[in-house]
């Protein structure tokens, strides 16, 4: 039985790609902060399966700050592939702890490889890599080949791990591949990211559980996909002959006004009446037409996105309206 580790696998990406390894027959394991809740979390209907938790999927308490903790799990487990997902990924949030999010997104990494270096065989490695390495480019769509200019302090750490995964892999023969994932969404997503704000906000509106929609720039725009889809090209990534970084993205551009209408159209409501500006949700500075080729993966993973920008949002729409509908006054979490 091969075995997987999982950096972040509590979050969004971690739990579809949790599903998928268990559906392909792995043993999975995952690393879990001490601060992390598990209960009401993305993984509870694995954890609470007693066929499941403790036979395939077993979690560990370590901190990527704290390598001998680390290690000692990385030993434990002798993982044939590991996953790194984990990382402060949200980017206005960046700009408050750039320093934390240095630490664990671009140091983080570097430690991981520095310990992964050391274990004999080395596993493969997958690096959740983000398309805000692009910050402002010059290239439209970017591809593999498309310079780093990152514009926020999340971009800057996912660039620095980026170039050390391929420098580990040039110089130490290191199996390490860099997913460069544009953005993917799903029920799962955390409330703080854009869709599942405005999707659960149009639901909670219909339900009169909710009155407004504060929202900062409507006009950005973002190449958003699913997770499911994203998951698994993670791991076609690690299946491969050799190791190489592919771009994940869908190629088609959205606003988040588009969201807001697909949205607010799945209720049957009309947005105007609900939508409002908040600078609060502004940030000092917003990429610019971050939207992905992703023919390479086409080409050689046979990799494609499968879930329109209508279907994603219109899914995650449907799923708040049916959780809130039963539990109106839940807090939140995952749908
Ligand atoms: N979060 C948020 N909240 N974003 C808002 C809001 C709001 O109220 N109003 C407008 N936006 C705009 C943001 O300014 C940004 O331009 C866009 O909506 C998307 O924001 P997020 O959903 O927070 O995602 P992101 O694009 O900044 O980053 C995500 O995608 C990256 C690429 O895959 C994150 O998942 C990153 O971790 C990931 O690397």
């Amino acid at each position: 039985m091969r075995r997987a580790l999982i950096t972040g696998i509590t979050g969004q990406d971690g739990s579809y790609l949790t599903e998928l390894l268990l559906d392909k027959g792995y043993q999975v394991h995952g690393i879990v902060r001490r601060t992390s809740t598990l209960g009401r979390s993305r993984l509870d209907h694995l954890y609470h399966d007693t066929t499941i938790y403790g036979q395939r999927l077993f979690l560990h308490y370590a901190e990527l700050d704290d390598p001998t903790t680390f290690r000692r799990v990385l030993i434990k487990v002798a993982p044939d592939e590991i996953y790194h997902l984990a990382g402060q990924s949200h980017v206005g949030l960046s700009f408050e702890i750039p320093e934390s999010t240095c630490d664990m997104t671009a140091m983080g990494t570097l430690r991981l490889l520095e310990m992964i270096r050391d274990l004999k065989p080395m596993p493969r490695f997958f690096h959740a890599s983000s398309s805000e390495i692009f910050g402002t480019p010059t290239i439209v769509p970017q591809d593999e080949q498309t310079p780093c200019a990152p514009i926020n302090p999340y971009g800057c750490a996912k660039a620095f791990a980026t170039h050390m995964v391929g420098v580990y892999r040039r110089t130490f023969d290191l199996f390490a591949c860099n997913g460069i994932m544009f953005n993917h969404e799903s029920p799962r997503r955390g409330e703080n990211f854009v869709t599942r704000k405005i999707c659960r906000a149009a639901a909670s509106i219909k339900l009169g559980l909710q009155n407004d929609l504060f929202l900062g720039d409507t006009t950005a725009q973002r190449d958003w996909g699913h997770a499911r889809d994203y998951v698994r090209a993670m791991w076609l990534m690690l299946q491969q002959e050799k190791p190489e970084d592919f771009v994940l993205a869908t190629g088609q551009l959205h606003s988040v006004q588009d969201v807001v209408e697909q949205a607010f159209a799945t209720v049957g409501l009309d947005w105007r009446q609900y939508l409002k500006k908040d600078s609060r949700f502004l940030r000092p500075i917003e990429p610019q037409r971050l939207v992905g080729n992703a023919s390479k993966a086409k080409c050689v993973l046979n990799w494609t996105h499968e879930v329109t920008f209508a279907e994603l949002i219109t899914e995650m729409t449907e799923r708040e309206l049916s959780f809130l509908a039963k539990n109106p006054r839940s807090e939140a979490q995952a749908a």
